[in-house]
């Protein structure tokens, strides 16, 4: 692609949150070199990559293995340089189901009553890789994995450093407390905060067909990809671009 090129899909991305291609014949080379004109890959330390290409990891779902990505999501926000946006491709897809949900994490906070926003200004969410990775894992393990990618905090409304404009930054998978405050409370105001990610009004929907690409902006929606196609067989790749540091303009 020429430069111009993409600079013209970085800017629909920051425009419309998630894009999406049909037709799109790639190989595992090709999907990373598309992926890499928006910055550096990710290798993700808990999925592995079963490509051959360390930056691609596969989600391969058949009566075997279930999917377990049907939570309303960012990815990896456990990390301190979260990425920024994510390039995924389909090769195979059931015959129904299998889509995947993007919601607006703008749109979220917009959402939000005055007074809630008014509360929620100052405070920062702790992310902790260990809510969905760390089951199965043994406490050695664990503890290895703790010293690597520690606790992270990250504030409960980030500026996107594109777009300029202020998101809601709070998921179910990876939020286990926010800082400072009473456990109970925490467990609240989280399951609040969530709420208006499940608002249809704020979602789109794709449904796949094989060589169906979506890239989408990692910090602008949360996603959730419907596991309602069992023992369908359902094969993903995904490359992951590494951002900077969530942080609030004021
Ligand atoms: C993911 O959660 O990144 C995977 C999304 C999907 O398989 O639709």
């Amino acid at each position: 692609l020429a430069d111009e090129e993409v600079a013209d899909i970085a800017k629909a991305l920051a425009d419309y949150k998630v894009i999406f291609f049909r037709d799109q014949p790639l190989s595992a080379r090709q999907h990373v070199d598309f992926a890499r004109r928006f910055g550096e890959l990710e290798i993700h330390p808990f999925i592995p990559s079963n490509t051959g290409v360390p930056e691609l990891v596969r989600f391969a779902k058949s009566a075997d293995v279930g999917g377990y990505e049907n939570g309303w999501h960012h990815d990896v926000t456990w990390r301190e340089t979260p990425s920024k946006g994510a390039v995924l491709h389909a090769l195979e897809v059931p015959a129904t189901g299998g889509d995947t949900v993007f919601s607006d994490a703008y749109a979220a906070l917009d959402a939000l009553d005055d007074d809630l926003r008014g509360r929620i200004d100052d405070l920062v969410a702790v992310h902790d890789f260990a809510k969905v990775f760390g089951h199965g894992m043994s406490a050695e393990e664990r503890a290895t994995m703790r010293e690597k990618y520690p606790l992270v905090e990250h504030p409960v409304i980030t500026t996107h450093d594109i777009t300029g404009r202020d998101l809601l930054y709070v998921n179910r998978f990876f939020v286990s407390h926010i800082a400072g405050m009473d456990p109970d409370a925490s467990t609240e105001l989280i399951d609040e905060l969530c709420k208006p990610f499940a608002l249809l009004e704020h979602q789109a929907r794709f449904r796949w067909e094989p060589d169906s690409v979506a890239f989408w902006d990692n910090r602008a929606v949360q996603h959730y990809a419907c596991s309602d196609y069992w023992p369908d067989v359902r094969v993903m790749e995904r490359a992951s671009i590494i951002g900077s540091r969530p942080s609030r303009a004021r």
